[in-house]
């Protein structure tokens, strides 16, 4: 990156960041069992705080362990990263970067634009990774053709999840379609329940949506948020997903309030709601509530949308600093792909491997979907606007809080929220032409 632009980003970084006293929150050692005394230590900031993505990370920090690095934990609460992300911008501008950062998606490459990550091609090619990891994924954590992030797992962000005692008393199938996701919320009022759990806060809303407009394919969900292409806003399309969107609000009977994530789960374990559509993040956390999938509740895909894939893929950036970390961040590096803790990390945070060797006898069902949906490649591929997969962060931000105005604001009719969108879309596009993103995974096309 040129110095002018780098010097413009930092300044805008400067502006965005909230630096409210966060960025400098504890740093605290994650629960470790007894091992040979750790010859490095790593910090690592992420966004896992819930009580399942803690399980999740304490299995990495042990695993790290066994390879004497100590994980010094950097948790930033905050669903979907919205804390960390501020947060570790704040770190950086203070000359107080992490050695590894939960980074994801288009992210990683603004971070890489800027020279601060480490490059991982030495890891990379000696571990041949391009032969195991999915195409997709490897495009994900590739920028200028160097690798500069390490693949965790993939989400999916379109899980449908039901349950299964209410639906067998009232004698409901998982819907499939949104005319049939109706007939199910109805039936599901008429007896009184909730139909779907669901919160108010920003970033939820705009996860609902997406699943909304992915009913239309994922080849028109990356017209509007890949290539955020004005034509794509002012699309009947478009107008659908947002008059959906007001629709399920109104199930909520104006009840519906800004809740954090790990609530909205505990409200459907409750029983509280019917139906919960959400990452399957969801599916480790309830877990927590001691609910198994099969047993206390369905999975499917969010209605509409089975046999598409709208990802969010977990990966962790190292910061090169002095370089005096580049060993210990290196073999971070190889174990976090490794056959082994990809099933073990995966299925304790409610995942999948982002290895196409991974065997998907041993993944419960919801899991196994999610693989094999994901295995058919990116034509059944979308990536998450809201998790990142999809656009810059300062256009992920700016489309999160129209949406999510839209929702809140009943006097902003559908018409108005097309045109703000489009609006937005051919203000971002100014400075790249509608050229292609890092995450545009087809586009040689
Ligand atoms: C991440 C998940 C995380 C979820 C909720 C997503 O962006 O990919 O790992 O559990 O946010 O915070």
């Amino acid at each position: 990156m040129p110095g002018r632009w780098r010097r413009a980003w930092l300044l805008g970084l400067l502006a965005a960041c909230a630096c409210d006293g966060n960025a400098l929150a504890a740093v605290q050692p994650a629960a470790q069992p007894a091992a040979a005394a750790p010859s490095a230590s790593l910090q690592v900031l992420h966004w896992w705080t819930s009580a399942s993505e803690r399980k999740a990370a304490d299995l990495l920090a042990a695993r790290l362990l066994e390879e004497r690095i100590d994980w010094q934990d950097a948790a930033i609460p905050g669903g979907a990263g919205i804390g960390a992300g501020k947060v570790l911008k704040g770190r950086v501008l203070a000359g107080d970067a992490p050695e590894a950062a939960q980074m994801i998606g288009v992210s990683i490459a603004e971070w890489a634009d800027l020279g601060l990550l480490l490059e991982l091609d030495n890891v990379a090619s000696a571990g041949n990774w391009q032969r195991f990891l999915f195409p997709s994924i490897d495009a994900l954590i590739r920028h200028r053709r160097h690798t500069m992030a390490v693949p965790l797992g993939i989400h999916r962000v379109n899980s449908l999840f039901y349950n299964r005692a209410l639906f067998a008393r009232l004698k409901l199938a998982p819907p499939q379609s949104w005319r049939e996701f109706e007939a199910v919320a109805a039936r599901l009022r008429a007896a009184g329940v909730q139909p779907l759990a669901q919160s108010s806060e920003a970033w939820q809303v705009a996860a609902l949506f997406e699943n909304l407009v992915l009913i239309n394919g994922p080849a028109f969900y990356r017209e509007l948020f890949v290539r955020r292409s004005a034509a794509a806003a002012a699309d009947p399309r478009t107008a659908e997903a947002l008059t959906r969107l007001r629709i399920v609000k109104g199930w909520g009977r104006g009840q519906l309030e800004e809740r954090g994530w790990t609530d909205v789960v505990g409200r459907f374990a409750r029983g509280q709601a019917g139906m919960l559509i959400m990452g399957d993040w969801a599916k480790a956390e309830l877990a927590e509530y001691g609910q198994a999938p099969e047993r206390d509740y369905g999975c499917a895909a969010a209605p509409g949308t089975a046999g598409y894939h709208l990802y969010s893929v977990d990966t962790f950036a190292m910061f090169a600093g002095d370089y005096r970390h580049q060993g210990a961040q290196e073999k971070m590096a190889r174990l976090l792909v490794t056959p082994a803790l990809q099933a073990d990390f995966n299925a304790l945070k409610g995942a999948v491997p982002v290895r196409r060797d991974a065997e998907p006898a041993r993944m419960d069902a919801c899991a196994r979907a999610s693989w094999t949906t994901f295995a058919r490649g990116a034509a059944v591929q979308a990536p998450s606007m809201v998790h990142r997969m999809a656009t810059d962060e300062a256009s992920r931000d700016a489309i999160i809080a129209e949406l999510h105005r839209f929702f809140i604001d009943e006097r902003a009719t559908v018409e108005q929220a097309q045109r703000r969108l489009a609006a937005l879309f051919r203000l971002f596009n100014l400075g790249t032409q509608g050229a292609p993103v890092a995450q545009d995974i087809d586009r040689g096309r």
